[in-house]
């Protein structure tokens, strides 16, 4: 059975009917403080697969919950992480501060006996889980909505996201990598991006990151890249947060197509990770 958390409704049925098991129809009831309860009427057998895109605070409780539930109810219990949130503070980066990440994963490792995260923001985060979490990659996938392009340029908005830029490539065929050197101020969250290596002028760009949140990595190297006279320019990612005004700055900054996966189900979310997920069971 496929136990759906409510931001990962799309994915989890796509993957039911990848897997031809049934799909769990959640019940959610909210109380006068804020807290809430589930219920899955006929939980039971002998495998749960926990679909659950941790985006906010209360999609952890959920998770905690689902699990909770599928730990008594099922034999076994898989909790597929769409989108792990928290992931991006894999470390202390300065005196003071938790590594949420780990935190995160202790509490959902205690009611699973594995996990599928899709594309952390920092694969090595897998061992922070209690049990193995093995990590999913479905970045080949971002190549299918690509238009025909001549020799694109596959741009990763930062030195990190490289390895993602070169996966795409890879799945499309054609066209070449390169990435920005960015600098994110940690008291302002400003993004400044410097132009690579390789001369863009009059290239057709596709942009390649693993989150889109506040658009400003995206938007800043957008701007970059217009300021050197490219081609179309196209973005693309992983987990399409968007949050508040970020698909309004990108639009603003003058991209020809914007994309994302279903691991955050947004208007943008053109490919489903379904299909990658279910070579998995
Ligand atoms: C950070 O290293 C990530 O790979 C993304 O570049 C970042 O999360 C994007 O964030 P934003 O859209 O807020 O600039």
């Amino acid at each position: 059975m496929i136990l759906p958390g409510s931001a990962s409704q799309s994915l989890a049925a796509a993957l039911a009917d990848q897997l031809d098991e049934p799909l769990a129809v959640v019940e959610t009831e909210h109380f006068a403080d804020g807290e809430f309860k589930l219920r899955v009427p006929a939980a039971g057998g002998d495998l749960a697969i926990i679909v659950a895109a941790t985006t906010s605070a209360e999609a952890h409780l959920e998770l905690l919950q689902l699990q909770d539930l599928a730990r008594e109810a099922f034999d076994e219990v898989v909790t597929v992480l769409p989108y792990m949130g928290y992931a991006r503070q894999d470390k202390s980066f300065r005196d003071g501060e938790p590594v949420s990440a780990r935190a995160v994963a202790r509490a959902l490792s205690a009611s699973t006996d594995r996990g599928l995260p899709v594309n952390p923001h920092e694969p090595a985060i897998g061992d922070f889980f209690d049990v193995p979490f093995d990590v999913v990659d479905a970045a080949p996938r971002l190549a299918e909505p690509l238009p025909d392009l001549d020799d694109p340029l596959f741009l990763a908005p930062d030195e990190g996201a490289i390895g993602l830029a070169e996966t795409v490539c890879d799945a499309y065929g054609d066209g070449s990598t390169d990435y920005f050197e960015k600098t994110r101020s940690y008291d302002t969250g400003d993004v400044t991006v410097e132009p690579s290596g390789t001369e863009p002028a009059g290239r057709t760009v596709v942009l390649v990151d693993d989150i889109v949140a506040t658009g400003s990595t995206m938007s800043a190297a957008v701007g970059q890249l217009h300021e050197r006279n490219v081609g179309e320019v196209y973005v693309t990612c992983l987990h399409p947060m968007f949050a508040a005004n970020a698909r309004s700055k990108l639009a603003d900054a003058g991209v020809a197509g914007v994309w994302g996966t279903d691991t955050i189900e947004r208007p943008a979310s053109a490919v489903s990770v379904a299909p990658t997920l279910a070579d998995y069971f």
